[in-house]
């Protein structure tokens, strides 16, 4: 074994989920060694334990689980289990720490942010609930990278990660696993698979966009092996370093190719596509594209149709920016409901300690306790499942829904890749402007509340502040401003903006139409062109 004098980087601050940075810099020698060897040393009681390990593929993948298993062995884990070829999606992460009993595990993925080697790395730490490290886990691995001085690391050879079964790296037993096999049986014991078989052998259409990523596997064994589909039902199935050379975010701008052929009148009934590590998902029926907030919302008020959920939700949780369409659900189910700040590491105490079954976040994420991720084949499984035992399309049941609960209007506006600088003195002059706006009118209707939302985790006692600027408006309406926490390149100001409309209003206006006020008001009230320079967002969700 050997010891390995290094130097702190400063930039190892993990964000909204771990650290992203670009490809290069984790290539320089010692920046991946010293964040791993920053996580040991804040963890105790690991000598012997297992560890999972694995990523979503992208370029330098094998490179660095090569390096976190000889720093893993060095430093005592007695066991690491590790996706075949260092495959494994996010949840299937998170099910292999909960299966196993493993203290913890490592993920490898820059989430949607492009591949190859001039796109983004990253990697974070999650526990033995299988989800991500806490904030005061993550505060401490930070405040370690800062001062750490030494690493440990074998002087071994490879290991051969293609073949399944055991190896010895030194003392510590290296198993090698199918990434698939242990999730799509997890699956198969929450889903009616042989009400979707019989949804498939009905002739009804399915399309799955894998995005040339980690999904590929996963929707491959489950979609067409277990469940019948046709093979073509499967696109993008075969995983690459670079996705394509494209950017493995299932969103409208990105994902176009199956966004398109869900507008045709002739389309397939239920389109559907997850991101580079498997955790985000993207619904779309016949001319219908479901915005994830409203999914969580039809997701909440019918996830009992599903076996795993028959005996109904004991809460539900969602992310401060996700729209208000889940609070009616929860209301009307008398259970429940959590608001807290941007990333799923905030679920985590919530779904351990059984207040909520159910959670999801505006960014095309949603999941449940089933592991400690948000996952992207489980929520596709879910829509399948309520297509399935409904017998309606996709857009009867968003009908239905909207005319039972009212309807929340909702897009994100981002501004990506502006001046740091700019965007920092944006969100601070606003902040400062905060207390002169409730009482202000706007077109958009008066403001009656504006403050900065912060949260306080009663389990764990930790404060988190600062976590987005919100304006609430006489008629519930909402625009909220952050920074996102995951961006490698300058910074990105998202606006989210909310509208709601009840059972009596218009619920069949485009979003752009119902939203077109708040989204005047809140570039001027910011002044974002002033800030940023920019008069257009890059992205619209
Ligand atoms: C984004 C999303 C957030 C999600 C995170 C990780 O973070 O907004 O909901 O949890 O990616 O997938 P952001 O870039 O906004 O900090
Ligand atoms: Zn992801």
């Amino acid at each position: 074994m050997l010891t390995i004098s290094t130097t702190p980087f400063d930039d190892q601050k993990p964000g909204t989920s771990g650290v992203r940075k670009k490809v290069t810099r984790f290539q320089e020698p010692g920046y991946l060694e010293n964040f791993v060897q920053s996580v040991f040393d804040c963890l105790t009681g690991f000598k012997g334990e297992t560890l999972v390990l694995g990523g979503d593929g992208r370029f330098h993948n094998d490179l660095a689980i090569q390096t976190i298993l000889k720093m893993a062995a060095a430093n005592g884990f007695g066991r690491v289990i590790v996706g075949q070829d260092g495959i494994l999606s996010t949840p299937a992460v998170s099910n292999l720490i909960r299966q196993h009993g493993a203290f913890g595990g490592i993920i490898l993925s820059a989430s949607h942010n492009p591949g190859g080697p001039d796109g983004d790395f990253g990697i974070k730490y999650n526990g033995a609930n299988g989800g991500p490290a806490t904030e005061t886990v993550t505060e401490a691995i930070f405040v370690r990278s800062k001062v750490i001085d030494t690493y440990k690391i074998l002087e071994a050879d490879d290991v051969d990660l293609g073949n399944l079964g055991l190896t010895n790296l030194e003392a510590t037993k290296v198993e090698v696993v199918d990434p698939v096999e242990a999730y799509a049986t997890l699956m198969e014991s929450l889903f009616d698979f042989s009400a979707i078989s019989q949804l498939f052998d009905s002739g009804f259409e399915f399309r799955f966009d894998a995005m040339h990523a980690v999904t590929g596997p996963y929707a491959r064994k489950i979609f067409i092996e277990r469940l019948g589909a046709p093979a073509e039902s499967v696109m993008n199935a075969q995983p690459s370093t670079t996705f394509g050379n494209g950017h493995p975010d299932p969103n409208l701008v990105h994902a176009k190719e199956i966004y398109d052929m869900a507008m045709r009148s002739d389309g397939p009934d239920l389109c559907a596509a997850s991101d580079g590590d498997g955790d985000r998902n993207l619904i779309i029926g016949k001319q219908c594209f479901v915005s994830p907030s409203d999914s969580l919302a039809v997701i909440a008020a019918n996830a009992h149709l599903a076996p795993g959920y028959r005996s109904g939700l004991s809460g539900v949780a969602r992310s401060m920016p996700t729209s208000c369409a889940v609070d009616r659900v929860s209301e009307a189910m008398g259970i429940p409901l959590f608001e807290t700040p941007t990333g799923w590491k905030f679920f985590g105490n919530l779904l351990d300690a059984g207040d909520i079954t159910l959670c999801g976040e505006e960014s095309a994420g949603t999941g449940s306790n089933h592991v400690r991720e948000k996952d992207g084949v489980w929520a596709v499984l879910m829509w399948l499942n309520i297509l399935a035992v409904r017998g309606q399309s996709v857009s009867e049941i968003m009908r239905d829904h909207w005319e039972t609960y009212g309807r929340n209007y909702y897009a994100r506006h981002d501004f990506e890749e502006v001046d740091g600088q700019g965007a920092n003195d944006l969100i601070a002059a606003l902040r400062n402007k905060l207390g002169e706006l409730p009482g202000r009118k706007t077109k958009a209707g008066q403001i009656v509340h504006a403050d900065e939302f912060s949260y306080y985790d009663s389990i764990d006692e930790s404060l988190t502040e600062r976590q987005g600027l919100r304006l609430i408006f006489e008629d519930g309406s909402r625009i909220i401003y952050r920074l996102s926490g995951t961006g490698t390149v300058g910074a990105t100001l998202r606006v989210y903006l909310e509208r709601y409309e009840s059972t009596e209003g218009n619920l069949e206006q485009l979003t752009s139409d119902a939203l077109a006020e708040l989204v005047s008001v809140s570039r001027e009230l910011a002044g974002i062109e002033r800030f940023t320079g920019r008069t257009q967002p890059t992205v619209i969700t």
